[in-house]
């Protein structure tokens, strides 16, 4: 199922040069498989014209609330109680400032005003100068309306459109996309600090050569994002992967298993879950040569001396807090086969609760995975799926084993 199956958008354009980016998020937003419904400022409708966004929403634009195609000339209403979220993309300053006020004076700010706001969220994304971001009056009228319970998605960085450089720039749709399905998934984690490895470590042999593995990173990254999306403060120990932070998770790169290990028990300090999906190198070089090793005519490789690495996820396991409950370890297994037995073997050596089990050769790399979830009372099956999508389950899983309150879907 798509990420936005069947949800009911209404996407607002105020004024911006970024409304140029609008047709790009709308676009995405029904390939996520949204119903939208645009809504744009007379200023909106400057930057970009209501034919494209009919033509990409399916819908026709609302721009007025005079407009009499509405039966009941109630479509601030209408929109409002249709809608499972209001996502306005761009947030000019000047809307930030209408809505900072509770005015009303065209449509879409009267839909905001309007929603019921307990049951639709309001998400904003701003797009201004970057003078205009840094005055003081903007930034006022933005932790006003954020305490007024809009969410306030922040903005990049780069250049703008007035040739400057600086904050200010909207968000790329496919952040903004992601910050929505983060907002309608059930805050299933919410309170808790969740640690999460994932990737390869990187152990060098010498300035240019290294042992690795073909972990790809993406189940972490996806258990990462996932657990954000449930509401959980989430940091992520990365090895040398190619991959985008999710939205709002912290990420701390490294590249060996002594540096992932550091880091891990630095973070793990405070963390309430952790989540150990990478794949450490079990091994590294005993010593790392200065300088690059050069063939020395003899026709023999180099002796390669190898030390065993600290088993990271065991350690943790181990730690005071993780054996008085307090930290939630959640171990994953890459087996070539029998995984039910490995896996359950592996959780009683890690001594860990909740072990997960993979057929690793079929999986690295992938988009989609398969896993076994093993606790000390049962062995349950998450059948093939996109990693995102079981990142998900098994976030559900932890929240249901760490007795979270569980939020409908
Ligand atoms: N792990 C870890 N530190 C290591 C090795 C593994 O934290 N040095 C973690 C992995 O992140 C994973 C789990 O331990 O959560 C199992 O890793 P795996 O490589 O499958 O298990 P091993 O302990 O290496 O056992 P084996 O290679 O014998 O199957």
């Amino acid at each position: 199922m798509k990420d936005l199956h069947d949800k009911r958008i209404v996407l607002g354009l105020s004024g911006g040069i970024a409304c140029y980016k609008a047709a790009e998020l709308c676009r995405q937003l029904v390939q996520a498989g949204a119903q939208v419904r645009v809504v744009m400022t007379q200023a909106a409708a400057q930057f970009i014209t209501p034919v494209t966004m009919q033509a990409l929403s399916g819908q026709p634009v609302v721009a007025s609330q005079w407009d009499a195609r509405e039966p009941n000339a109630m479509a601030h209403i209408n929109l409002g109680r249709w809608a499972d979220a209001i996502v306005v993309a761009p947030a000019s300053a000047d809307f930030i400032a209408q809505l900072a006020q509770g005015r009303a004076g065209e449509l879409l700010a009267l839909l905001c005003l309007a929603r019921p706001a307990q049951r639709v969220p309001l998400l904003l994304a701003p797009a201004m100068n970057r003078e205009m971001w840094a005055h003081p009056a903007t930034q006022r009228n933005l932790g006003q309306v954020a305490a007024d319970g809009a969410v306030v998605l922040g903005v990049g960085q780069g250049e703008q459109a007035c040739g400057e450089v600086g904050d200010g720039r909207m968000l790329e749709p496919e952040e903004i996309v992601e910050e929505l399905v983060a907002h309608l998934q059930p805050d299933r984690l919410a309170g808790q600090r969740v640690l999460v490895t994932a990737g390869p470590t990187f152990e060098p042999i010498d300035p240019v050569r290294g042992i690795t593995n073909l972990s790809s990173g993406k189940m972490g990254f996806a258990v990462a994002r996932a657990a954000r999306e449930a509401g959980a403060e989430v940091t992520l120990v990365a090895g040398p992967v190619h991959l985008r932070t999710p939205r709002g998770v912290r990420r701390v790169d490294v590249q060996t298993a002594q540096q992932m290990l550091a880091a891990v028990l630095a973070e793990a300090e405070r963390a309430t879950v952790f989540v150990a999906t990478a794949a450490v190198a079990d091994w590294r070089p005993a010593h790392v040569a200065a300088h690059k090793l050069k063939k020395d005519g003899s026709g023999q490789p180099p002796a390669l001396a190898l030390a065993e690495n600290p088993d990271i996820l065991a350690t943790v396991a181990a730690s005071p807090r993780a054996r008085s409950g307090a930290l939630y370890c959640v171990g994953f297994a890459a087996e070539s086969h029998d995984l039910l037995k490995h896996a359950q073997a592996k959780r009683a050596r890690k001594g860990v609760p909740l072990l997960v089990g993979n057929i690793g050769p079929a999986t690295f790399g992938r988009d989609d995975n398969a896993l076994l979830l093993v606790d000390e009372r049962e062995a349950v099956e998450l059948p093939p799926a996109p990693k995102l999508v079981l990142a998900r389950q098994l976030v559900a899983e932890i929240a249901r084993r760490l007795g979270q309150p569980q939020a409908a879907d």
